[in-house]
């Protein structure tokens, strides 16, 4: 069976500069898929390719055996998938509660996560209904953003470094809620730095060097061999 999102040969360029060169990957429906690298290797260009924020300048995507290549974000979303960016983008002035509310009146896919469903992911949320979002700190910023697209009811969910930036304690704490979400059967596409994070959720991992993939495999690979792990992840 076909996967569920197939990457095929990604070229993607900023203007006359060249980013990515030839990115393949492939998702299955279930899965928690890694794109692993150092800073500026092209994972975040990869997961707005995918998103319809950037064209690429070759390569598909397609998405349950359509090509989706060239699509508007929008419409990408309403095909199923959801993309929770690096920066965290909430409303400042706006309420926890209305941040998510937007979020609600602009969904068009019906499905479990409502607002009470994501509070009762992030309780921490429901007791903050009413603060406004730029009173939040970087981790409750980011479960806000998680929420929220989570409430677009996404059969894929892409998250760009959501680790990045935040203490110890609150990556734990998103780690777990991730993995709850994994358990749940949510298809997940992630972009990380962090080798630690990517292993405790990843059953497949590619290392991104310089836009292109260096290694693919199960996660298990790097698991049980931290030298490789290192080695990928050295230059
Ligand atoms: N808007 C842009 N204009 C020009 N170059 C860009 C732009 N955004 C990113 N780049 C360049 O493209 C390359 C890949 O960037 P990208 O953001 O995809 O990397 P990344 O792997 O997500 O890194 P990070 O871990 O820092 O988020 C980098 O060299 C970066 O400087
Ligand atoms: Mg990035």
């Amino acid at each position: 069976m076909a996967a569920l999102l197939q990457v095929e040969n990604l070229h993607t360029a900023y203007g006359l500069s060249k980013v990515l060169f030839g990115i393949s990957a492939e998702i299955d429906a279930g899965e928690c898929v890694v794109l692993l690298g150092r800073n500026g290797v092209g994972k975040s260009t990869t997961i707005k390719s995918i998103m319809g924020l950037l064209t690429p300048a070759q390569g598909r995507v397609v998405w349950k055996g359509q090509d989706i290549t060239g699509w508007a974000p929008h419409r990408i979303a309403r095909a199923g998938i959801g993309f929770v960016p690096e920066d965290r983008r909430v409303f400042p002035e706006l309420s926890v509660w209305e941040n998510l509310d937007i979020a609600a009146r602009a969904a068009r896919r019906p499905g479990h996560w409502t607002m009470d469903a994501v509070y009762d992911l992030f309780p921490q949320l429901a007791s903050m209904r009413n603060r406004m979002g730029g009173y939040l700190s970087g981790g409750e910023q980011q479960m806000l953003t998680i929420a929220r697209t989570l409430m677009g009811n996404p059969e894929l969910l892409l998250l760009d470094e959501p680790s990045e930036g935040l203490a110890p304690l609150v990556v734990d704490m998103l780690l777990e809620k991730i993995g709850e979400l994994k358990r749940g059967g949510l298809t997940i596409l992630l972009a990380e730095q962090g080798l630690e994070f990517s292993l405790a959720l990843a059953d497949r991992v590619y290392v991104l060097e310089k836009g292109t993939v260096r290694h693919s495999g199960p996660s298990r690979e790097l698991r049980e061999d931290r030298a490789l792990a290192d080695r990928l992840l050295a230059l």
